[in-house]
């Protein structure tokens, strides 16, 4: 048999997040480079070889997988994956989930609903459309908010993805929240972290989320929350709006301790964390060996994975990829 999940800390590793391209159609100032290189298609793993990779995770015990890009939705053919995870529901697989940039999912809302997917989070830094434009470098406002729309009208549970930047969106912050709740949506706020050359200093947006928290508080009451959604995500009830609140906090509050995930590239490189180069390739195991050789350089991942990620603001990024290489 094969050895237990579990790294070298103790900590069980039940979530996978599975990049399924390494493009978007958005170039996020703090996300991306402005000329971004995207990977030859030979290189990038097949649809059913992710799903095998799949089945060889949730035979390992992992119970949640979430779907990542770039964009996953425009990877050409990406439902069928879809369907085909969703098929494992319920048997091994608990939580089958997607993060997304929102532009394709006025096409796509009602089809991942059918597949089995019930929660999705999308990215929306700004709800002013020029705001927005600056930010994505040329993203379009109200296609987004047609698939967040398109997103509740299929059933599928939205929470709100917003890397908070100073000087950028700061002053948003409150009326995102406001709209979030009228919206009976989740908004989970995000510390900008170091990966990744961009062209914009990374130390000028910086905005610590324990003042955003503090500034909050002058208007709204924030309760801690025992909700957890299995990411890094520390939850509030806002009392006054009856909503909730995530915070994501890797530079103010570290939360490594509790780390339960492993991220794949779509390459098939396997990351132990996102702040490190630490790594193992798949790819030719899955295309040439079998399950006992990947199992083998899974063993070898979590042997090694690292304790916790090293992020500092200012300097240089701590790892060189970007973050749409595992989609975070
Ligand atoms: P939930 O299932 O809703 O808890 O999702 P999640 O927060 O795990 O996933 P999502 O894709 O929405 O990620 C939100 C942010 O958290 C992104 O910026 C990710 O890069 C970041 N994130 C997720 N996992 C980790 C992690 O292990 N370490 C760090 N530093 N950031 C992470
Ligand atoms: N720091 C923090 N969050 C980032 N994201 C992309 N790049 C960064 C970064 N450098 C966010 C996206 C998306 C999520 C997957 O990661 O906005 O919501
Ligand atoms: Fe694309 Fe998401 Fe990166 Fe923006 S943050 S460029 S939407 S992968």
């Amino acid at each position: 048999g094969t050895k237990d999940f579990v790294d070298s800390f103790g900590r069980r590793i039940t979530y996978v997040r599975l990049s399924v391209t390494d493009r978007c159609d958005l170039r996020c100032r703090y996300c991306m480079a402005e000329r971004m290189q995207f990977l030859p298609k030979r290189e990038i793993l097949t649809l059913e070889e992710m799903a095998s990779l799949a089945d060889i995770l949730i035979a390992r015990g992992v119970r949640k997988i979430r779907l990542t890009g770039g964009e996953p939705l425009v990877r050409k053919g990406v439902m069928e994956l879809v369907r085909a995870l969703g098929q494992r529901l319920g048997s091994g697989l608990d939580q089958l989930v997607l993060t997304t940039n929102g532009t394709r999912l006025e096409r796509f809302a009602d089809e991942l609903s059918d597949a089995g997917i019930r929660r999705i989070n999308v990215s929306l830094d700004s709800r002013r459309p020029e705001r927005f434009g600056h930010i994505t470098r040329g993203g379009d406002l109200n296609q987004v908010l047609r698939g967040i729309d398109a997103a509740l009208t299929a059933g599928l549970a939205v929470k709100i993805n917003m890397v908070a930047l100073a000087g950028v969106n700061e002053d948003e912050i409150e009326e995102m929240l406001r709209w979030c709740a009228a919206m009976a949506i989740d908004l989970t706020l995000i510390e900008t972290m170091p990966l990744g050359e961009v062209e914009e200093d990374r130390t000028d947006h910086y905005l610590p989320l324990d003042l955003v928290k503090r500034r909050l508080e002058k208007c709204f009451t924030l309760v801690p929350s025992t909700k957890r959604t299995g990411g890094p995500a520390r939850y509030f009830e806002v009392t006054e709006l009856q909503s909730c609140l995530g915070l994501i906090t890797p530079l103010t509050n570290n939360f490594c301790e509790g780390c339960n995930r492993i991220r794949i590239a779509a390459t098939g490189t396997v990351f132990g964390c996102l702040g490190h180069d630490q790594k193992v390739e798949l790819r030719d195991a899955l295309r040439s060996g079998g399950p006992q050789e990947v199992n083998g350089l899974l063993d070898r991942l979590l042997a090694g994975k690292p304790r916790r990620h090293d992020f500092r603001i200012g300097g240089a990024p701590a790892v060189a990829r970007h973050m749409s290489v595992t989609g975070g």
